[in-house]
Parts: C-alpha cells; structure tokens; sequence
C-alpha cells in the first residue's frame, strides 16, 4: 500500500492507496459522501459509500467539517467527471481515520470581502486560488535561480541590516542597531557590486524593504527581489539577458503548471505570447508616443493622466499606455539621468540621460524590472553622490570600487511579486506574496 500524494495519483489507477489531508468541502449524498480532499498537492474527490465501510468510520466520514484533517485509504479510479485538482480521479475510500475535527472554518465557499480574507490570510492560504498562485510563485523564484546559475551567475548572498541608503532617502525604514540607526535594505546591489568585483558575474536574491508612502496594487513594503550584477556586461546585453531570463521561466510556468493555471483562469495566449525578441525603445521614443496617445484622446480623466512632459519619470498610468501598444514586454532606456539612482552612468555626450532600463510588462502591469550600466569613474560618482545629498564618508567602501581595477558593469533588480502579479494576471499584488506588507497592514 503506497503512500503519495494527489500530484502522483494518475500512476496509481486501480492501486490501493493512502492519502492524508484536509477536507476542502463535503457534499451528502445520504448513502454516500462525497469529500473533496486537498494535500497541499492537489485535490482529489474521495468517496465514502456506506456499504464498502465500517459503520463508525462511514458516520465520522458524514460529520465531517471543512478543514478537518483525515487519513483516508482507498482506491484509484479514473473517472473523467471527477472534479479535483488536477481532476479526473477518485478515490473509492475503503478506511478512514480522524485525525482532528475542525471548529466551524471561517472561510466558507461563498464570496467574501478581501479585507475580512486578509485577515485571515494564515488560513486563506489554503483556498484553491491562492494555493495555486503560491505555487506558480515558487516556480518562478526556482526558474530564476536556475537561470542564473546555468548563466554562470554566483549567487553571493547580501545584508539585510544596513548602514546607509542603497537605492534612494525617502523610502527608508529605521531601526535602532545598538543605540545607532541602520536601515533594512531597499536593495543589495551596492554589495553586489563589490561581490561582482571577486566573482565577474553575481546575484542575491532575498527580500527588501521600502517605506513607501503608496497604497497603490503595484507596491508593497517588503518585497523580494533577485538581482544580478555582472563586469563588462554593457545596457544593450544587460537587456538581452533578461529577456532570456523572463522567457525562460514563463516557459517553466507553461510547462509546470497548467493546473494552477487554470485554477486561476489566467489567459495561457497572453503567456505563450511571450517569446524574445522583446520590444527596444527610447524614453524619447516613449514621451513622443504618449504624448502623440495624450493628443488623441478624448477630454476626460483618462486623458489628464496620460499629461507627461520630458524630464517626469513615469506613473503608472504611462506605463500601462505604453505596454499596451504591444503584445511582448516592452524595455525603456535611457531615462532622464534626474529621476533615477545615483549611481547610473550617464550616456556619452548626453549626461541629461542616463544608460538605464525598465522592463514593462504586458497586460498594463507595469515595471517588473529596473537596472542600468552603473558609474564606473570614481570621479563622476564622487560627484553624484555629492550633488544627491548622500553622505560621503558612508559610501567610501563603495568608491574603493572604482579605486581598486574599476570596470563598466551593469545589473538590474527583479520583483518577485511584480512577476508573479503579471504571469497570474491578477489585479492587486497582495496575493503574490503569502504574507503581505502593506502601508495599512502587517497582520497577522
Ligand atoms: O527599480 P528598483 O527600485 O531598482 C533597484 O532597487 C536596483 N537597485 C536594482 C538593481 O539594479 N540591482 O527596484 C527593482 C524592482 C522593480 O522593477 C519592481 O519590480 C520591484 O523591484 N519593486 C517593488 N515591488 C513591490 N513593491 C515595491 N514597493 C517595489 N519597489 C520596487
Ligand atoms: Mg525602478
């Protein structure tokens, strides 16, 4: 008698198996019951049918509640009509033991408010939907290792508890390190660099923190992010790098998980769809065509949005316009040197831009990923750090850098939540993450 799970079920057709779980739903059937029986791998509907069960067993199994857990033995049947994940399966249940009552489970089959779900998000994990987003993000966060590591990326890992700002000053959260102020890292990509320096090509990969004033469905305060950082890698390859990076684990998640895909509903077109080359353009390029979009429209609210003159970084609304316009992800570089990070390099001849780049994502979810060539001259970023305000003496670590065998390098940062938001097409990014942070929310 093997013991396995719902994922391994199709290979045990006519065998007697063993399976333990929660009941995800009941139905009575009187003679009969009818028990949906998840496992953390799947669903699989399990019949209880009195005359092929003890008696005592048959009436716990028709009192059962929602989330009760249970050990059930019984055997394979393929049945088509068999609803379940990944569905077409049963189990005829021969024995079944309780392993603990549930009490009366809050969260019930019918629609509730997404406050009252956040609430309990510690159990709402376990609904189909968001078990099936959890999942694809674990493919994703694993496709994005793997891809850097068949690259020859190192993964060198990087703090968390910081002396100084990484990315900029306004979204810092403060915290007391021993009677002195540390901040949790927005980003570990000035470590990268210095990893990048004894490795050639690095990544980390952990989470980050941001203190941002923004309620919006793109922004959360705590975020997980992979970036890698690598020497004489120049803007035009660091591009070609990721879209590799993002078709691949698309691919991964087309190939793993059509299941969770479909619990989801999400449109698998707009995921085959992705395929490289992606689309190259200008933030010059970008403003003319927004503001071409801006002329067109008709006077309204939408219109007002869409209002940008050359020089404002973009709001969301941009750059949904601008994804929208194609099929594939779109990347936009060279963006004004004044709303980016310090430590960009600036393009040659042309220091008002600088050799940024976003990655947009189809489907209006915006920037997914952010990088650049960084400053290389221990000079010119001398300067900037000078001219941003940031205090000297806390990045001397970082100039060394350039002091000791400076190179051009680049690297960018990748939301994990972000791309999750995007491969499942859902609409707010709080379901990305299991437990996510938020301005008006840290429970539980
Ligand atoms: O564009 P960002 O701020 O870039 C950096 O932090 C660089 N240091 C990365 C690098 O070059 N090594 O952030 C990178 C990505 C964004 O594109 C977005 O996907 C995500 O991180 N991100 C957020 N995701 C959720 N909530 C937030 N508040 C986010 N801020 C950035
Ligand atoms: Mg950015």
């Amino acid at each position: 008698m093997a013991e396995l799970t719902i994922r391994q079920i199709a290979d045990y057709v006519g065998q007697e198996v063993t399976l333990r779980g929660w009941v995800y739903n009941r139905t009575d059937k009187g003679k009969l019951q009818f028990i949906q029986l998840r496992d953390g791998t799947g669903i699989i509907q399990c019949v209880a049918f009195k005359k092929e069960m003890d008696e005592g067993e048959f009436e716990i199994a028709g009192k059962l509640t929602q989330e009760s857990s249970v050990i059930v033995t019984g055997t394979v049947r393929q049945d088509s009509r068999a609803p379940g994940i990944p569905g077409g399966y049963e189990l005829g249940i021969k024995t079944l033991t309780l392993v603990s009552m549930a009490d009366e489970y809050p969260i019930t089959p019918k629609e509730h408010g997404v406050e009252f779900l956040m609430d309990q998000r510690h159990l709402w994990l376990r609904s189909s939907r968001q078990w099936a987003i959890l999942r694809i993000r674990a493919t994703i966060i694993k496709a994005l290792r793997d891809f850097m590591d068949m690259n020859g990326y190192l993964l060198v890992d990087t703090p968390i508890l910081t002396p100084t700002a990484g990315e900029n000053t306004t979204s810092l959260f403060e915290i007391d390190y021993h009677g002195e102020p540390a901040f949790l890292a927005q980003t570990g990509q000035l470590y990268n660099e210095a990893n990048m320096m004894a490795f050639g090509k690095v990544y980390c990969f952990g989470p980050t923190f941001r203190a941002e004033k923004s309620k919006t469905r793109r922004h959360l305060q705590e975020f997980w992010m992979m970036e890698p950082e690598a020497a004489f890698v120049n803007l035009e390859e660091l591009m070609t790098l990721e879209e590799q990076m993002i078709t691949y684990v698309v691919g991964q998640v087309l190939e793993k998980h059509r299941p969770e895909l479909g619990v989801i509903e999400r449109d698998i077109s707009r995921l085959e769809a992705i395929q490289m080359p992606f689309v190259r353009i200008s933030y010059d390029e970008a403003i003319e065509r927004l503001q071409k979009l801006y002329e067109s429209m008709e006077p309204g609210e939408a219109k007002d949005e869409l209002k940008i003159t050359w020089g404002e970084d973009f709001g969301s609304p941009h750059e949904t316009a601008l994804a929208g316009m194609f099929e594939r992800p779109v990347f936009v570089y060279h963006y004004p040197t004044a709303v980016k990070a310090f430590y960009m390099q600036p393009v040659e001849g042309r220091p008002e831009v600088c050799r940024s780049v976003d990655l947009l994502a189809p489907e209006g979810y915006g920037e997914i990923i952010g990088g650049s060539e960084r400053i290389y001259d221990p000079k010119l970023l001398d300067e900037r750090i000078a001219t941003i305000g940031l205090h000297p003496e806390n990045y001397k670590w970082y100039l060394d850098l350039r002091k000791f065998g400076s190179v051009p390098h680049a690297g960018f940062g990748i939301g994990i939540e972000r791309t999750v938001a995007w491969v499942c097409g859902l609409s707010h990014i709080r379901e990305t993450i299991p437990y996510a942070r938020m301005l008006n929310r840290k429970y539980p």
